[in-house]
């Protein structure tokens, strides 16, 4: 839909796989939708080598974009990201947070750095970058937030727990966020992806086994692509959602629904 971000100025932390030719992540397919749609855009990331050729391939497309290094773990880098945002473009009216790591072992077998750090990247990543983007959404006069939960907010399995556990936290998070912030125009809401194709996930579609079981275990009976999880993102970012706040928008084509198949 053409101008729907027209005048629209986005900071996408965790956006750097946006390069066409590229695996795109679901904020990296975000970034060039906004762009599209007239708006401007910051990318920030840990991975500065994919995040810089994404935003030159957009600069080259005439499009109005920069990046940034961003450790979401880190205040002073939400700081300086938000700075660039406005000594750039001169205001900020869209976050979206996807930043995330994961840990793949169980509660007696994780070690305690790996468990510490995917708490940390998602829920001190939302706390500060919530903290972060709200005085600059205030004098804009609103704006929107996305954070990037997970299906496994709703999920138990058995590797996971601090994935799942922050994901679920994110989620009840964002509807604080929505109630302090909304007198102010602010919206905070939360996207839950089922099974993605994206290079958060490309080892493990490596494993084919692993990936049909995941196929089978889908009422639609496959993963997502990336766009399509990018739709919701950038509903929820446009004034199409307008009196969307503290929400949660599960994307998982039916998977939590579902008990699983039966015994035959
Ligand atoms: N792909 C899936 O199946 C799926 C499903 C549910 C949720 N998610 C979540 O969606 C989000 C986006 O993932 P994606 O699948 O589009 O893949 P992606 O790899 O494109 O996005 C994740 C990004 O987070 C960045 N990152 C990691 N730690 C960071 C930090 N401390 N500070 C800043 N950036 C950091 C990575 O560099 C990467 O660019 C992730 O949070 C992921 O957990 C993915």
């Amino acid at each position: 839909m053409s101008g729907r971000f027209e005048g629209k100025v986005a900071l996408i932390a965790g956006g750097a796989h946006a390069s066409k030719g590229d695996l795109m992540g679901f904020g990296g397919i975000a970034a060039w939708e906004i762009l599209k749609g007239g708006g401007k855009v910051v990318i920030g990331d840990l991975d500065d080598d994919a995040g810089e050729k994404s935003v030159q391939q957009m600069r080259d497309d005439g499009f109005e974009a920069h990046y940034v290094h961003l450790d979401v773990t880190d205040e002073a880098q939400w700081a300086s990201a938000v700075s660039k945002v406005i000594s750039e473009f001169g205001s900020l009216s869209i976050m979206v947070n996807l930043a995330g790591t994961l840990d793949r072992d169980s509660i007696e077998g994780v070690d305690i750095d790996t468990w510490r750090l995917t708490m940390e990247v998602t829920n001190m990543g939302m706390f500060l970058g919530v903290r972060a983007v709200a005085p600059s959404m205030r004098e804009a006069g609103g704006g929107s937030i996305v954070l990037i939960s997970s299906m496994a907010a709703k999920l138990a399995s058995d590797y996971g727990s601090a994935y799942a556990t922050s994901r679920a936290g994110m989620t009840h998070f964002a509807r604080s966020a929505a109630v302090q912030l909304g007198p102010d125009n602010i919206r905070v809401n939360t996207v839950l992806p089922g099974w993605t194709i994206t290079p958060f996930t490309a080892a493990l579609l490596e494993d084919k086994k692993a990936t049909e079981w995941r196929n089978n275990r889908v009422p639609l009976r496959r993963w997502a692509n990336a766009d399509e999880i990018a739709n919701g993102i950038l509903f929820l970012a446009s004034d199409e959602a307008s009196y969307v706040s503290g929400s949660e928008l599960l994307m998982d084509g039916g998977t939590t629904a579902w008990w699983g198949p039966g015994p035959d």
